[in-house]
C-alpha cells in the first residue's frame, strides 16, 4: 500500500502540479472501491441528503447522520484522506462548529472537516484551525445556502462577482484553511483563484485549472435521477464495472482530460 494521503501530500501535489482526484462516498463498499482506484480524497458530503436519503436538498442532514456515514467510509479506506461535511447549522457559531468537528473526527474518524464559508465565516475557520482541526473551506456555490442564494447558480460572474469570490478565497486561506473547495464558478475566475492562493484548490464545476477535481459519486456513475449536472460526466456508460468507471475518472483527471470544455462554465 502506498502511504496515506495527508495535508502535506496535497500541498506537495499542488507544488508538483499533480492533479488531486477526489470523489464523494457514503458507505464502506464504495469507499473500498475508491481507495482501490487511487482516489486521493474521499468526501462524505452532506449531498447524502439527496443521493442516499432522497431529500430535495442538504438541509435536513444531521450531524449524527454525517458521523455514521463517515464512520462507515473510514473502515473502507487505507490510503485516501477522509473529509467530512459539517452539515447545515452545525457550524453556525465558533463553539458549535468546534463541538461538531469533534464529533466528525472522534466518532466519524474524519481526517478533515469541510465547512461552507465566505469571508464572513473566516472566524469559524480560524477557530477550527486553532482547535487543531484540519479544514477545507467550501465557497462559490454553497448548497446549504441555495435557498438564500436563489438556486443552484454559477458564481463569480461580472467584475463584482469575481472580486467577491477572490476576496472569499483570500480570507479563508488567511484564516488557516488547509484546502479550498470551490463549486460552480466560471473557469476563468477559478483559474484566477488557483493562482491567488497557496493552498490546494479542489473544484466542482469550476474548470480545469483547479489543483484537483471532485464529483458526487452517484452523478459520475449516471445514477442521479433527472437531468445530471452539466459539469459532471457518466463514467460508467463506457466502463464495464464501477471499479473501471472510478479508475477512468481518476485517469481522466490526472491526464487533464476531465473536465473537458463542455463541463465548464464561461
Ligand atoms: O456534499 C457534497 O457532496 C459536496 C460536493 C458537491 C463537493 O459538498
Amino acid at each position: 500500500m502506498s502511504r496515506p494521503v495527508t495535508v502535506a501530500t496535497l500541498q506537495r501535489m499542488k507544488r508538483d502540479r499533480e492533479p488531486i482526484v477526489a470523489l464523494t462516498a457514503y458507505d464502506y463498499a464504495f469507499a473500498r472501491v475508491l481507495d482501490g482506484a487511487g482516489v486521493d480524497v474521499v468526501l462524505v458530503g452532506d449531498s447524502l441528503g439527496m443521493v442516499i436519503q432522497g431529500h430535495p436538498g442538504t438541509t435536513p442532514v444531521t450531524l449524527e447522520e454525517m458521523a455514521y456515514h463517515t464512520r462507515c467510509v473510514s473502515r473502507g479506506l487505507e490510503r485516501a484522506l477522509l473529509m467530512a461535511d459539517l452539515p447545515f447549522l452545525s457550524d453556525h457559531d465558533v463553539a458549535t462548529a468546534v463541538e461538531s468537528a469533534a464529533v466528525l473526527m472522534k466518532s466519524g474518524r474524519a481526517h478533515m472537516v469541510k465547512v461552507e464559508a465566505t469571508a464572513e465565516q473566516a472566524p469559524i475557520v480560524e477557530a477550527l484551525v486553532r482547535a487543531g482541526v484540519p479544514v477545507c473551506a467550501h465557497f462559490g456555490l454553497r448548497p446549504q445556502r441555495v435557498l438564500q442564494m436563489g438556486g443552484y447558480r454559477v458564481q463569480g460572474r461580472g467584475d463584482d462577482g469575481a472580486e467577491q469570490v477572490l476576496a472569499d478565497a483570500r480570507a479563508l486561506e488567511a484564516a488557516g484553511a488547509d484546502v479550498l473547495l470551490v463549486e460552480c464558478l466560471t473557469a476563468d475566475v477559478a483559474a484566477r483563484v488557483q493562482a491567488a492562493v497557496d493552498v490546494p484548490l479542489i473544484g466542482i464545476g469550476a474548470g480545469p485549472q483547479c489543483d484537483g477535481q471532485i464529483l458526487v459519486l452517484q452523478d459520475m456513475l449516471g445514477m442521479t435521477p433527472g437531468r445530471p449536472p452539466s459539469f459532471s460526466h457518466d463514467f460508467l456508460a463506457d466502463a464495464g464495472s464501477i471499479q473501471d468507471a472510478v479508475a477512468a475518472y481518476a485517469r481522466a483527471v490526472r491526464e487533464g482530460q476531465f473536465p473537458a470544455p463542455e463541463h465548464c462554465f464561461g
